[in-house]
C-alpha cells in the first residue's frame, strides 16, 4: 500500500482534494443555501469572508473561504508586541542575514530545556525577501515540548506556514478544524488562518521539525507536462479539515471556564504580536471555499524515474511548488527523495556535481540519505545543510566511490528504504540567520556547535582523482590557433 504505516493513528475525518472548492458544517443546516452573506446566518451565527488571493485575482488563482461562526475574528483588544523572550520575537526580528558562499550543514538543533510550545520553539534558519512586499520565504526549525495553551492560538501575517515534523505528531487545531500531522506527513496552514498546536501522549516528549513560510502567493502542485495527468502527488491525497468549533457555553468546551481571556498571537513582518478576546477563536460552526489548510502522507507521492539511464533533475520530486512571476522558476519547491527503486544502467546513480542558480535547503526526517554518509558528523535526520546559490555540492567522496564502482551490469537497488530526505528549494539568493551560525548543541559553556565546521572538508576535501591522462594526448596549448 503506498501509505505510510503511521504508529500514531488518524484520529480525524477530513475532505479530500487540492485545491478543490470545500464545504463543511459541525452542525447540519449551519451553511446558507444559495448566498453567501444572509440577513441572519442560520442559527444566529455570523458569516465571515476570509480570502487569500485580491478579490479580483483571476478565478484560477482565485482563493477564499466563508466562515460561519458564533463571534467574528475582528472582536479582540489591541495587539501589543510579545516581550516574552520565551516566544520566537528574538528569532522573527532577526532580519541581518548573513549572505555567504560557503556550504553549510548542521547537527540537530537543540532541544528546549524549559518548557516550550511550538511557537516559543520556532527559529529562523535562513530566508529572502520581506513580508511587508509580500515576496521571497523564510525557513525555519521547530523544537518544542509543551502544548501551545488551549486558550490561545497564533497565526501568521507574513505567509502560509508548509510544516514539516520530523519527531513527534503534531494535534493542530485550526479555525476550519483538526488535523494530526505525524512524520512524514506535512500539512500546510494558509496566512491568516489561526491554530494551535498540541502535543499528543507523554507530556516531556519533544516534537521537532521543519517550517517554511511562504511569503508570496500560495503552493500548487507542479504541471506533470508530458507525465500526464497522475503522478508525483495526486490531489486526492490531500486532506482538508471538517468543520469542528468550541461554544463557550458549553460546559464540555476543550476550554477552561475560569472566565480568563484568549490569546491571540500573530506574526507580523518577523515580530509576534499578542492580544486577548473573551471569546474562543475556534468558533466555526460552518464553512465552504477553496483557501485551508491540509495535509498530506508523503509516502502517498508517486516517484517518476529513469528507466533507461541518466536519472532526471530532481524536480521530478517536487510536492509542492509556489511560482514567481517567472514561468517555472519557483519561490519555493517542496521536493522530497523518498524510498524508490533505481534501475538506470551505466548511471552515476547518486545526485551529479552541481551548481545551481536555485539555493537548496535540505533535511532529513528519517533514516540515510543516499548521497551523504549517515551518522555521527555526517547528515542525521533533524540536521539540515544550505547550498545557497551557485555553491558547489554532490556526493560526499566514499558515496562518489560507491556509486563509480558499483559492478555492471547495474541491478535494480532499492534506494532510501526507510528513509526521506527533502528540499526546501527557491530561486532566490538565501541569507543565514545569526542564531543558525551560533548555535550549540546545549546551553552548557563550551558546548560544541551545532553548525559542521568540517562539513566542506569532509565531504569533498579528499575527493578521489580519477582523471587518467590518454598518453600524448592533448595539450596546455590546445587551444590556441595553429600556425
Ligand atoms: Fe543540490
Amino acid at each position: 500500500m503506498p501509505v505510510t504505516d503511521f504508529t500514531v493513528k488518524e484520529k480525524y475525518r477530513y475532505q479530500n482534494g487540492f485545491d478543490c472548492y470545500h464545504e463543511t458544517e459541525a452542525i447540519a443546516g449551519a451553511l446558507p443555501v444559495g448566498q453567501n452573506s444572509p440577513q441572519k446566518p442560520p442559527y444566529g451565527l455570523y458569516a465571515e469572508k476570509l480570502s487569500g488571493t485580491a478579490f479580483t485575482a483571476p478565478r484560477h488563482e482565485n482563493r477564499q473561504t466563508w466562515l460561519y461562526r458564533i463571534t467574528p475574528a475582528c472582536s479582540l483588544s489591541p495587539f501589543r508586541l510579545e516581550e516574552d523572550r520565551k516566544t520566537a520575537a528574538d528569532a522573527f526580528v532577526e532580519k541581518s542575514f548573513h549572505y555567504l558562499p560557503d556550504q553549510f550543514r548542521w547537527d540537530p538543533f537543540p532541544a528546549p530545556t524549559t518548557p516550550t510550545d511550538f511557537v516559543g520553539g520556532l527559529q529562523q534558519v535562513a530566508g529572502a525577501g520581506d513580508p511587508t512586499l509580500k515576496q521571497g520565504l523564510g525557513i525555519f526549525v521547530y523544537a518544542a515540548n509543551t502544548s501551545m495553551d488551549v486558550r490561545s492560538a497564533f497565526y501568521s501575517s507574513d505567509g502560509d506556514l508548509l510544516i514539516v515534523p520530523q519527531d513527534g505528531a503534531l494535534d493542530i487545531r485550526t479555525e476550519l478544524g483538526w488535523m494530526l500531522v505525524r512524520p512524514l506527513e506535512i500539512c500546510v496552514i494558509p496566512r491568516g488562518i489561526r491554530f494551535q498546536v498540541l502535543m499528543l501522549g507523554d507530556s516531556n516528549a519533544v516534537v521537532r521539525g521543519y517550517m517554511l513560510e511562504l511569503y508570496q502567493g500560495h503552493f500548487q502542485l507542479p504541471e506533470l507536462g508530458p507525465i500526464g495527468s497522475n503522478g508525483l502527488a495526486n490531489a486526492r491525497d490531500f486532506q482538508i479539515p471538517v468543520a469542528a468549533f468550541d461554544d463557550d457555553d458549553d460546559k464540555k468546551s476543550t476550554a477552561t471556564q475560569d472566565g480568563s481571556s484568549y490569546v491571540i498571537r500573530t506574526k507580523v513582518n518577523h515580530r509576534v504580536y499578542r492580544a486577548v478576546q473573551p471569546h474562543t477563536p475556534f468558533d466555526v460552526v460552518a464553512w465552504h471555499g477553496n483557501y485551508y489548510p491540509y495535509k498530506y502522507d508523503l509516502g502517498r507521492f508517486n516517484v517518476i524515474g529513469t528507466i533507461s539511464f541518466d536519472h532526471p533533475d530532481p524536480s521530478i520530486f517536487t510536492v509542492l511548488t509556489a511560482p514567481s512571476e517567472h514561468v517555472g522558476t519557483a519561490v519555493a519547491d517542496f521536493v522530497i527523495f523518498p524510498p524508490r527503486w533505481l534501475v538506470g544502467e551505466n548511471t552515476f546513480r547518486p545526485p551529479w556535481y552541481h551548481r545551481n542558480t536555485m539555493s537548496e535547503y535540505m533535511g532529513l526526517l528519517t533514516g540515510a540519505y543516499d548521497a551523504k554518509k549517515a551518522g555521527a558528523g555526517g547528515f542525521v535526520p533533524g540536521g539540515g545543510s544550505l547550498h545557497n546559490t551557485m555553491s558547489g555540492h554532490g556526493p560526499d567522496g566514499p558515496s562518489c566511490e560507491a556509486a563509480r564502482n558499483e559492478p555492471q551490469p547495474q541491478q535494480p537497488a532499492k534506494v532510501g528504504a526507510g528513509s526521506c530526505a527533502f528540499m526546501f528549494e527557491t530561486c532566490l539568493m538565501l541569507g543565514v540567520t545569526d542564531w543558525a551560525l551560533k548555535a550549540t548543541q546545549s546551553s552548557e559553556e563550551g558546548s560544541p556547535s551545532v553548525l559542521q565546521h568540517d562539513y566542506v572538508t569532509h565531504s569533498w576535501g579528499k575527493l578521489p582523482r580519477f582523471w587518467q591522462r590518454p598518453e600524448g594526448a592533448g595539450s596546455a596549448d590546445s587551444h590556441l590557433l595553429k600556425e
